[in-house]
């Protein structure tokens, strides 16, 4: 797995700052004060700091934005970072600050002057989060991790262990959903997600024998023309008292070609990501196995591949899902849909969970509605829907409701079967994948869709993270455990 930056923490040193290599950061507010790390550096670089404070540059920076001061006379350091925040900055603007300061240290070693600056937590989740590099498939020498030291006189407010806990989480999920087809596997994923029982999660693999044996017939469809056999993955984990558990499902299409229904060869590749729900899942689960979690969660996957083949599904063809519903697959290209609604149902059978949320890259119909900003989010519960929203708007995670009704379910009808796989027109067309997502889940499961086709993974990166995987919803859904499942 792609390693965190390693980051310390201790007390300020004054004394130790002429000497220090690498880089050294402070931090300016908007009024232009320097405190009395900033002033020390000052004084020792002949007050290039004021100087810079009293720039253009300097006013022109948003907050939480970083200038470079290189090679200072009167320190050793390589470089001095001047960032601009203010005392008490806003949760987003210590994460930005954070976020530049990944971004400007490059493989220097970094030291963190913060003094009694607050949300220091979150200037260090930034740095984390943006300090982050597929390298995995790159024969050159990996360089080697620099590592970051933060002092500061406000040690408690860090919970250092948390902020490992969430950044491993999201890393865990960018790299498997950066990861290409070959490697990631159905078998291969189940691999990586069996190593976490050592964090002390339960972690099944059902296999194909075991899938048709529950007549999971709308799973199995879309994976019956790959060589790579389909799976259920199940991690449990129990921290909570005798409560059901809190589901979350992900859809984990290692590769979408599209099937018989096959998708054009311009940008194709991109549909490495398609297993983007199932990383999520899984990178909230090690989330929160590492912080010990005081709530029950399950997080099941259905993993396959989407091939053509000689034994592929075809256009035409009717399965039988698990709760029985008939479905006519009109396109195999809209085989996400097939996968969750078997998944959803064992879910709901097994677990009788107290409310579940499932994440797909489930179509690009959200892509035209939304963009990359946001997911789209649908719901048969308000409550739960605005749960969720709000724990989107805390990790500034984007996410917009989107809405269900009969009217787009009438367009999944179908005249041969119980339903068909999409609406037959583009029109609404991630509403009527999520209309028959509904289908497959009980009236008394609050339930919420997360169409994370544009969020998952970005050609531009964002602010958090380079271009490619995100790790979006990592974050959001650790918080809306937190805040309310646990005591
Ligand atoms: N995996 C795709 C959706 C997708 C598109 C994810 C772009 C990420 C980026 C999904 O399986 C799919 O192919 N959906 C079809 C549905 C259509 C056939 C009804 C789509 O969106 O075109
Ligand atoms: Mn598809
Ligand atoms: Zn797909």
């Amino acid at each position: 797995m792609t390693e965190l930056v390693k980051m310390t923490y201790s007390e300020v040193d004054l004394e130790a700052v002429a000497t220090l290599n690498g880089l050294i950061a402070i931090f300016v507010g908007a009024d232009g004060k320097l405190d009395t790390c900033a002033r020390r550096v000052n004084t020792l670089s002949r007050k290039a700091v004021e100087r810079l404070v009293a720039s253009d540059a300097f006013a022109g920076l948003s907050d939480g934005g970083a200038l470079r001061l290189a090679f200072p006379a009167g320190l050793a350091a390589a470089g001095i970072l001047v960032v601009k925040l203010s005392r008490r900055p806003t949760q987003e603007a210590a994460r930005l600050a954070g976020a530049a300061l990944a971004q400007e240290k490059g493989p220097l070693d970094l030291t963190v002057l913060a003094g009694n600056l607050g949300k220091l937590a979150d200037v260090a989740l930034g740095l984390a989060l943006r300090d982050y590099d597929f390298s995995a498939h790159k024969t050159a020498a990996p360089k080697p991790r620099s590592t970051v030291k933060f002092m500061s006189s406000k040690l408690e407010s860090i919970d250092s262990k948390l902020i490992s806990a969430i950044a491993g989480g999201v890393f865990f999920t960018r790299d498997l959903t950066n990861e290409p087809a070959n490697i990631l596997t159905t078998s291969n994923f189940a691999d990586r997600l069996a190593e976490m029982q050592a964090l002390g999660l339960k972690v099944e693999v059902l296999e194909e024998a075991a899938l048709e044996k529950m007549g999971m017939g709308a799973l199995l469809c879309v994976g019956q023309g790959s060589v790579s056999p389909s799976k259920v993955v199940v991690m449990q984990w129990h921290g909570g008292g005798d409560e059901a558990p809190f589901a979350l499902v992900g859809k984990g299409v290692v590769f979408d070609t599209g099937g018989i229904s096959i998708k054009p060869a311009l940008g194709m590749e991109d549909m490495t990501m398609d297993m983007g729900g199932a990383g999520v899942v899984s990178g909230v689960m090690r989330t929160l196995a590492q912080r010990k979690a005081k709530a029950n969660v399950v997080g099941v996957l259905g993993l396959v591949e989407n091939m053509p083949s000689g034994n592929a599904v075809r256009p035409g063809d009717v399965v039988t899902s698990m709760k029985g519903d008939k479905i006519e697959v009109v396109n195999t290209d809209a085989e996400g849909r097939l996968v969750l609604a078997d998944v959803l149902w064992y879910t709901q059978e097994r677990f009788k969970p107290v409310g579940m949320i499932n994440l797909a890259t489930l179509t690009g119909a959200i892509i035209v509605a939304l963009g990359h900003e946001n997911a789209g989010v649908f719901s048969n519960s308000d409550d739960l829907s605005a749960a969720f929203l709000k724990a989107a708007g805390a990790e500034g995670e984007g996410a917009w409701r989107m809405p269900l009704s009969a009217a787009y379910d009438k367009m999944i009808d179908c005249r041969i079967a119980d339903m068909r796989n999409t609406g037959g027109t583009r029109d609404a067309g991630s509403i009527t994948a999520a209309q028959f997502l509904a289908r497959f889940v009980k009236p008394e499961t609050p339930w919420a869709h997360l169409d994370i086709a544009g969020v998952a993974s970005i050609k531009g990166g964002t602010k958090f993270a380079p271009a490619g995987a995100t790790g979006w919803g990592v974050m959001t859904l650790n918080r809306f455990i937190s805040d309310n499942y646990e005591a």
